[in-house]
């Protein structure tokens, strides 16, 4: 058992942690590439037991444990931000691909010892399936006493995983909804509240782009800024990983995107929500909003330094691309990055959800064809042409319209490129359009008599007229 750590030992070994995960990445990495005698190598592993054997000697056994998607070193949880997420990832991977739960790592450690561990972890005969029992056997035959490992459960099947990406959405709304109530009373942010949701967004979206964004289709959840902002905030991430921005830079991004309508908290339901035109003065207090945000950014009292960005995305986001549209004083030749990525993303989430004031819910399609038209006035072409293409596919959580006369949800990206179109599909309605509670049907199914697909997406439709929340049906899948 893990003795119970002060706040301060926390603290150290956090940082002693991370020191101790990154020089054993790197041996193991490289130990990949060369010869297990190759100086190189031998160098790293001297700096990797250098502080390895440091901690053993104080504290005695070391335990690095894999449990539920995060990595603890002596119980205490190891955090990873944007800047070494990789190194989670890579360990992460190395230890499940293994069947390995932990390692542990005993006083008394050899070089020698090490460096047998860490070519048996790079046989290339291990079997996925047997990795464990084979590692065991090795530790034995080659008497390597200073390193233990433990067997994983079995893996998480993929189900449970998408159950856990809808959790995150929906606790990332009480979250930041908090986030939000304290800034009104206190006027204070909480930016590393924040920026852990952001990570654990990030995380999810490397994993399967598809599935996190397509979250965004659960609309009119909660109030609406609050939900604009996160799906604002999950699309401004997916689209700058895209762009090819850094884990620091999408972190950035992240802050600016969820906070870009801050300006709007104040702003009267009356005014926001008005189903009719509004009038001059009302017109100006909303548009107002990029003001009030870029002031309140400046002056929000935070744990961390809030992204001078994050106060230019505020400013510009209603900036067109040919600098038209608002606020009118822009001398400048062109907005920031981030503000045109803002851009886009937030006029196609207010599209495409409902709102009183507008008659009409675009489906993502009309939506995305409309951007289409614009570009170049309203939009940067070169941001919007990668929005559209990673979008393109039908989201997860759209109602859909088949062939067949059935209506299904769509509940499963298909991984596959070229198929793209044929994602999994919840049919939950017959085609007399009763109400089913129906399979989940694999798009790519050939149908073996006419050896053609046996189902195929007509088109998308907007769930709201139909009466149908997709959210409730992935709320009974999170239960
Ligand atoms: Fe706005
Ligand atoms: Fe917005």
């Amino acid at each position: 058992m893990d003795a119970e750590l002060t706040d301060q030992e926390k603290e150290l070994t956090q940082k002693e942690s991370v020191d101790i995960l990154t020089r054993l990445q790197v041996v193991l990495k490289i130990a990949k590439v060369y010869e297990s005698n190759n100086r190189i190598v031998l160098d790293q592993m001297e700096q990797f037991i250098a502080v390895l054997d440091n901690a053993l000697q104080r504290e005695g056994e070391l335990v690095l444990r894999l449990r539920q998607n995060a990595l603890y070193v002596k119980g205490v949880r190891i955090k990873f931000d944007y800047s070494n997420y990789h190194i989670y990832k890579f360990l992460q991977n190395e230890l499940s691909s293994k069947e390995l739960a932990a390692i542990a790592f005993s006083p008394g450690l050899t070089q020698e010892e090490i460096q047998r561990f860490v070519s048996i972890l790079n046989r290339k005969d291990l079997d996925a399936k047997t990795a464990y029992d084979e590692i065991l056997h090795a530790l034995d035959v080659e008497q390597i006493d200073h390193i233990t490992v433990e067997k994983s459960a079995p893996a998480e099947p993929m189900q449970s995983r998408e159950k856990n990406a809808v959790r995150l959405y929906f606790s990332g709304i009480y979250l930041l909804k908090e986030v939000f109530e304290r800034q009104k009373t206190t006027g204070t942010f909480n930016l590393n509240l924040a920026k852990r949701w952001m990570q654990s967004i990030f995380n999810h979206i490397v994993d399967d782009e598809s599935f996190i964004y397509g979250l965004t289709n659960i609309k009119n959840f909660d109030e609406y800024t609050l939900n604009h902002s996160i799906n604002v905030c999950i699309l401004a991430i997916a689209l700058g990983r895209r762009l090819g921005l850094t884990r620091e830079e999408l972190s950035d991004l992240g802050v600016s995107s969820f906070l870009h309508d801050l300006g709007k908290l104040d702003i009267p339901r009356e005014i926001l929500d008005k189903p009719a035109q509004l009038d001059a003065t009302e017109r100006a207090i909303i548009e107002n909003h990029v003001h009030i945000g870029a002031e309140k950014l400046i002056q929000l009292k935070s744990t961390r330094r809030i992204p001078i960005r994050a106060v230019q995305v505020a400013l510009e986001h209603h900036l067109k691309a040919d600098l038209s549209g608002y606020p009118k004083y822009f001398k400048k030749r062109s907005t920031n990055l981030f503000s045109k990525i803002v851009k886009i993303v937030d006029y196609f989430d207010a599209l495409t959800t409902k709102r009183v004031y507008r008659a009409k819910v675009f489906t993502r399609d009309d939506a995305l064809s409309l951007m289409q038209e614009k570009s170049g006035e309203e939009f940067d072409p070169l941001i919007l042409k990668v929005f559209i293409s990673m979008i393109g596919a039908y989201p997860i959580g759209s109602l859909v319209a088949l062939d067949t006369g059935e209506l299904g949800i769509v509940f499963e990206a298909n991984p596959h490129p070229a198929f793209h179109l044929r994602p999994k599909v919840k049919i939950i309605a017959d085609a007399d359009g009763n109400k089913v509670d129906g399979e989940l049907i694999d798009l790519t199914e050939i149908d073996p008599e006419t050896r053609k697909f046996s189902r195929t997406i007509m088109r998308s439709l907007e769930a709201e007229k139909y009466g149908i929340q997709p959210a409730d049906y992935f709320l009974a899948k999170a239960e």
